[in-house]
């Protein structure tokens, strides 16, 4: 057995969730840590929505570097830091915690970033430009996705989700090329799709599955499916089957991580398939 010990210098960060023990974040963080060989440590805090305010605030205090923010702190936590990125606003919620030298906390959202880093890393050769891309969901995965999309250059979004409403939100708030259909019309959406993102819970261990014919969707698009439990979810098996490229979910969660850990411990961190092995064994 090893006995990790922590000096007066370690550097410390942690994520606030309620609950939080589902996080695979320390396991993520633990991991680089240890490769890097720093002095650091990653703690998660299981924070009620009512002391969340009351735990940001003590960070600085208690000299944090930073640390993640993860549901159903998200949005709230926006407005509760002391600046946040324009990239955090138009998404609307935030996922980074920095503590700057002056002892201010900056909020930042790396949701999206680590959406396109994954599917640049899983499919090399995807471009946002080729053709319009379907998301499946509105919650708030769906809006950080939407952003990323529409920055990276898709010409085209077509938001479809079982409540329109929440659709109509997401697509007034970000602006640009957006077109929400209602959830009956997602088969006729994959019309000349050349990206099609599920991120709706549907599919995921548990849930009810996703019902989808796939039937007009072109064989050279990319289908990402954002759920990581199970990793191969049957979207991804039907659309593999049919000879589309197919991207899973579980390097966006590592990839979202990469910024936090760079800003908190300072070395730039790589998704490796060691890395994949070990956050999935979790
Ligand atoms: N890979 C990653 O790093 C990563 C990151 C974030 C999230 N996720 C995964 O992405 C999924 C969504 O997360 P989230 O935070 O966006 O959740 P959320 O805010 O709760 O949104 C859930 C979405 O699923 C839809 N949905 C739920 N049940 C449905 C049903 N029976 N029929 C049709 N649509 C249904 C909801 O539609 P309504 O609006 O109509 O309710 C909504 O669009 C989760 O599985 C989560 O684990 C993965």
């Amino acid at each position: 057995m090893s006995l990790a010990t922590l000096s007066g210098k370690t550097r410390i960060a942690g994520v606030f969730g309620w609950p939080v023990d589902h996080s695979r974040s320390p396991r993520l963080h633990g991991y680089w840590l240890r490769e890097f060989g720093i002095d650091g440590a990653y703690i998660p805090f299981a924070t009620h929505p009512s002391k969340l305010e009351q735990g940001l605030r003590a960070l600085p205090a208690l000299g944090f570097r930073g640390g993640s923010i993860t549901l159903p702190h998200k949005e709230r936590a926006l407005a509760l830091v002391d600046e946040a990125t324009k990239l955090a606003k138009r998404i609307g919620a935030i996922n980074t915690l920095i503590v700057r030298e002056d002892g201010t906390i900056l909020g930042d959202n790396t949701d999206g970033y680590g959406f396109i880093a994954n599917l640049q890393q899983a499919q090399p050769g995807w471009r946002a430009a080729a053709g319009p891309a379907i998301v499946l969901g509105a919650g708030g995965a769906a809006r950080a996705i939407v952003v990323s999309l529409l920055d990276a250059g898709a010409p085209e979004i077509r938001l479809v989700n079982r409540t329109t409403r929440r659709a109509e939100e997401i697509a007034e708030a970000v602006g640009g090329p957006i077109k929400v259909l209602p959830w009956d019309a997602r088969a006729d959406a994959l019309k000349d799709a050349a990206l099609l993102v599920n991120s709706t819970n549907l599919g995921m261990a548990g849930q009810l599955p996703l019902a989808l014919d796939l039937g007009t969707l072109p064989t050279e698009a990319v289908v990402y499916d954002i759920v990581y439990v199970p990793l191969m979810t049957a979207l991804l098996k039907a659309a593999e089957q049919r000879g589309n490229r197919i991207v899973d979910g579980i390097g966006m969660l590592l990839h979202q991580g990469r910024p936090g850990f760079k800003a908190w411990f300072g070395p730039d961190p790589q998704v490796t398939p060691e890395l994949r092995a070990f956050v999935l064994g979790a």
